[in-house]
């Protein structure tokens, strides 16, 4: 497999009145064709600022990128003009937007949303075989299809998310980004919305960035996990390598801690103890030691490396000595 979206070093600041927010903190990571990668973290962590860096989203003005490279199959986005761009997103790239009236227009009515990008992308069909895919891809999301010619405001906030993912599919990306996009729904139609991306991942070996929350998500529909803690990635791995939990970093350890066990007869929930560092005001070394019980005094005035056994890396000091780099 070859990559298909390299991300390295990544420095992304949000420029607010209040001061600079550092969101993203010189990030890498890779997806390789037909490869999905379950990108978890807690909020505030930067997850959404990596997807909007992907199709140069950022909110204009306030969202800058000061820094590294963003590869997709060979072209540096980075220094891509918004022409490029829009092409990029309308043919290569789709993303499932965490809200979803990002993606839909409140004065169009919802059949001719999903109408538009069938048009772009698939301009050799006939009107027939276009409103059937478009029947097809309400019915797959839980929608009636009936109900095309309603506006935005006509539906509630999970089906909007439901049309957005419509939206994202119809397209059959090669790359598809999914920013929580199961949050807002019952577990019904969240398991049919996976099975679909399932299916578009065989069928037409799209790669996959699911961001969540959900430890569980991930180990559903991904191959490769990355854990994202204060703009940085300080996991990545195999589902394997990960969630056997024979080697983790601190912080992805206390969220399988989170995490409710039916086996166990725990009573309750370790939670991490306090709280992410500012994106403000950021620690020189490590962005976890406040939290870390493994804290030395390196931690705080020297970062870690990434460093690697295999597939398998853990940005943390205590890794040092037994992986590689
Ligand atoms: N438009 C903005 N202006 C200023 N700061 C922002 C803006 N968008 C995000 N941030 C800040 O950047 C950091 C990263 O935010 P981001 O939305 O990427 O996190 P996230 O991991 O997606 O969180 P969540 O799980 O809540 O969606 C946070 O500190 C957030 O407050
Ligand atoms: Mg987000």
């Amino acid at each position: 497999m070859s990559n298909l979206l390299e991300i390295k070093d990544l420095y992304v600041n949000y420029n607010t009145d209040e001061g600079v927010v550092h969101a993203l903190n010189g990030l890498n990571i890779s997806v390789e064709k037909g490869e999905s990668l379950g990108l978890v973290g807690e909020t505030g962590a930067g997850k959404t600022t990596m997807a909007l860096s992907i199709m140069k989203l950022l909110p204009a003005k306030v969202g800058e990128i000061t820094g590294g490279s963003l590869v997709y199959d060979g072209q540096e986005l980075l220094s891509a003009d918004e022409k490029v761009m829009k092409k990029i997103r309308g043919d290569k790239i789709s993303m499932i937007f965490q809200d979803p009236m990002s993606s839909l227009n409140p004065t169009k009515t919802v059949g001719k949303q999903v109408r538009e990008v069938l048009d772009l992308h698939f301009k050799n069909l006939s009107k027939a075989e276009k409103q059937e895919k478009i029947d097809k891809m309400f019915l797959l999301v839980g929608i009636p299809p009936e109900r095309q010619n309603e506006y935005p405001f006509q539906f509630s906030g999970g089906m909007k998310q439901r049309i957005g993912i419509a939206m994202a599919l119809i397209a059959e990306p090669e790359l598809l980004i999914a920013d929580e996009p199961t949050t807002a729904l019952d577990v019904t139609i969240q398991a049919q919305i996976l099975d679909l991306m399932r299916n578009l991942q065989k069928e037409l070996n799209t790669s996959l960035i699911m961001i969540t929350h959900d430890l569980g998500i991930v180990v559903e529909i991904c191959t490769k996990v990355a854990v994202i803690y204060s703009g940085q990635i300080i996991e990545v791995g195999s589902v394997e390598d990960v969630y056997q939990k024979l080697h983790n970093h601190p912080y992805t350890a206390g969220l399988f801690n989170c995490i409710p066990d039916l086996k166990s007869d725990a009573k309750r929930l370790t939670p991490i103890k306090g709280s992410m560092a500012s994106p403000d005001n950021l620690p020189v070394g490590c962005k976890f030691c406040d939290r870390c019980d493994f804290k030395t005094e390196r931690c705080e005035k020297e970062e870690p490396k990434m460093y690697m056994n295999g597939t398998h890396g853990i940005k943390c000091f205590k890794y040092e000595d037994k992986w590689g780099e």
